[in-house]
């Protein structure tokens, strides 16, 4: 095998490999904190696609703000009494797995009803 073959067999990994590589959302492009509006995490997450391989980079201080996981219910009334995963600790990076709608709260105080809450559809890759 010649050098140029090694060369381009080499570039052609990379490149399937950067291609399966999902992207990072950071929400909200800013901080995991309580919005200026009440929508502003609905428009945030309507301004973007989703895909299964992205993960969701919630940028908060642990002991401040947290993320839990929660059915759309939960959402609804921004309680977190059964959530389907906690993350406790800031920031939290969580993968985006399966396709699908995935409703995210943060039950701080009442932040969540001032609007720190979040879903996401997720599309197949
Ligand atoms: C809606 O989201 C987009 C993209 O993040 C942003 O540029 C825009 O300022 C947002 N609008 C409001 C009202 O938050
Ligand atoms: C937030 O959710 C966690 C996990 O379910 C729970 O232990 C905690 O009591 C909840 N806090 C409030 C203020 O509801």
């Amino acid at each position: 095998m010649g050098r140029r073959t090694i060369l381009i067999a080499l570039v052609v990994v990379l490149l399937v490999l950067w291609s399966s590589e999902g992207l990072q959302h950071r929400v909200g492009d800013s901080i995991w904190s309580i919005p200026p509006t009440n929508n502003f995490y609905k428009n945030w997450s309507s301004s973007y696609i989703f895909h299964t391989g992205d993960t969701l980079y919630f940028d908060f201080d642990s002991g401040l703000y947290n993320v839990l996981q929660v059915s759309r219910g939960e959402f609804d009334m921004c309680t977190g009494y059964e959530p389907y995963k906690t993350f406790i600790d800031g920031p939290a990076t969580i993968p985006l797995l399966m396709k699908g709608v995935f409703y995210y709260v943060c039950n701080v105080s009442n932040y969540c009803a001032l609007g720190l809450k979040l879903w996401v559809i997720v599309e197949q890759t």
